[in-house]
């Protein structure tokens, strides 16, 4: 069992306690994970009431509390609203004063920044300020969203302020991506199935390409999107870090360190990219009006919040190659993009075709590669594709798929952001980002991010609804690679016609 604390979280009238936060939180009590002293300050600026925050509550857990009535109950006995303003001492020292003084307050204290990131640094200099940071009558442990900075020097200056007040162990760098299942699953599939390794580089795979594509725009996050762009806001993070996974050493042992250590030799490895090699390694996009679902949506330019001669990118991609003696000439393709056309993330591995062409002469005229496919969501699958022999007298081939999958669509499926709590509240971070992590992932977009900015006057757009513009297909290295959409046979099958 968990020790007994007090979560505070800062922004907690914002969309991610709402969607988040407090589902997580909740599932927790009612899976008996909670300790039964563990409080939830909400820290806000809203003038609300403690009843008025009960019932937003209540509206967050909608369809979510079941007919439990008991455990809502007790959950709400955890809560508490506090109203404050981030910028001001005194909610700090009215905070502080709860967790010194008042019993019923455990003193260990996580304290989750639900806000903007432009306030990082200021509620950071004020938690040191005010004392509670300060370890002295219990753990105080501070967890942060990324974006962590919005470039390498802005990365540099947050964690200087991180420094001056808190040690690295008292940092939990959040990439939800860590927490889910599929992502975790990586670590297994690789380091606990002997077989694979010896398939596991530069001699057997063609390429890895990495993707999330989401059918949504950008609902009411059209002002921090447009301070983002696609590059920063997936690639920068949650994608860096799935191919850090995918191309990793096995690490001595998973202890948080370990692992990390062998995450940032892999981003080290990564080549950086020359500022006149830009566009040979990233391509951007901005999404057009378009159909999704068979519902017209609008253009980005015509989102809430968006500047209507903005030139952000909703999609992006890279290749980046990871210069090491595993993985020497193996491209890595990286893409996300919001408004495609449909909404999916998984990690595609190509292998080589076998060294010699045996059943060139036969009616099998093109041989497909061995794919494996690993779903992330919303199908959480792992897929190997092999050739067989067709039925018949001929020697025609088609491809199999070995389906690994462990899950069946009903089990029970924890979001992301209950494990990673439980981590927080244990102190475990081996899924949460080291600071070199950040600056190493920094460091490969920061030439993208640098170039992008100078070149403001003009993007590639795309009918939202489909996969993204054509230009996209100048990253592959040969014309026999292809972003690879459907983790089906269907997807097996196609070529560079279905873009
Ligand atoms: C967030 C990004 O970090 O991840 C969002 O800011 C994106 O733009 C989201 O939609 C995707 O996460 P998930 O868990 O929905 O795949």
């Amino acid at each position: 069992m968990i020790d007994p604390c007090t979560v505070v979280i800062f922004g907690a009238t914002g969309s991610l306690t709402r969607l988040k936060l407090i589902p997580a939180l909740y599932r927790l009590d009612v899976a008996g994970r909670l300790h039964e002293d563990i409080k939830i300050l909400a820290f806000a600026r809203r003038d609300w009431s403690q009843k008025k925050w009960i019932e937003e509550v209540t509206s967050m857990l909608e369809n979510r509390r079941g007919s439990d009535q008991g455990a809502f109950k007790r959950f709400c006995r955890r809560l508490l609203y506090l109203r404050g303003d981030l910028t001001k001492p005194e909610g700090y020292q009215t905070v502080k004063e709860k967790l010194d003084v008042q019993a019923d307050y455990p003193a260990n204290a996580v304290f989750y920044l639900s806000v903007r990131p432009a306030d990082f640094p200021l509620v950071v200099e004020k938690l040191g300020e005010s004392g509670l940071s300060n370890e002295r009558g219990g753990w105080r442990r501070i967890v942060i969203e990324k974006p962590f900075g919005s470039d390498l020097l802005s990365a540099q200056v947050l964690q200087k302020g991180l420094d001056k007040h808190l040690s690295e162990d008292q940092v939990y760098r959040i990439d939800h991506y860590l927490g889910k299942a599929t992502v975790q699953n990586v670590l297994v599939f690789r380091f606990a199935n002997l077989l694979l390794e010896p398939l596991w580089n530069r001699n057997y795979i063609d390429h890895i390409q990495i993707t999330h594509s989401e059918t949504q725009g950008l609902d009411s996050r059209g002002g921090y999107y447009e301070g983002a762009g696609a590059l920063r806001d997936m690639i920068q993070s949650h994608l860096m870090q799935l191919l850090t996974l995918i191309a990793m050493e096995a690490p001595v042992s998973i202890d948080a360190e370990s692992l990390r250590d062998e995450k940032v030799k892999v981003l080290k490895s990564i080549r950086s990219i020359p500022p006149n090699a830009v566009n040979a390694h990233a391509f951007r996009a901005q999404y057009a009006a378009g159909s999704i679902d068979g519902h017209n949506v609008k253009s980005y330019l015509e989102e809430e919040g968006v500047d209507p001669s903005s030139t952000i990118e909703t999609y992006a991609a890279m290749k980046l190659y990871v210069d090491n003696w595993r993985w020497s000439g193996v491209p890595f393709y990286l893409r996300t993009g919001k408004r495609m056309a449909a909404a999916q993330s998984a990690i595609c591995i190509r292998f080589k075709h076998p060294p010699h062409r045996l059943f060139k002469e036969t009616q099998t005229k093109l041989m497909r590669p061995n794919w494996l496919l690993l779903g992330v969501q919303p199908k959480e699958c792992l897929t190997l594709e092999l050739q067989v022999k067709d039925t018949g007298l001929e020697m025609k081939m088609r491809t199999i798929n070995l389906d690994a999958s462990y899950r069946n669509d009903d089990d029970d499926k924890s979001d992301a952001y209950e494990g990673l709590l439980l981590d927080v509240m244990e102190g475990d971070h081996s899924l949460f980002l080291r600071y070199d992590e950040v600056e190493w992932a920094w460091r490969v977009v920061d030439p993208v991010l640098k170039s992008w900015s100078m070149d403001r006057d003009y993007i590639n757009t795309y009918p939202a609804g489909t996969w993204g513009p054509r230009g996209t297909y100048r990253l592959f290295d040969r014309d026999d690679q292809f972003w690879r959409h459907s983790l089906g046979l269907d997807g097996a099958n196609v070529g560079d016609e279905a873009y």
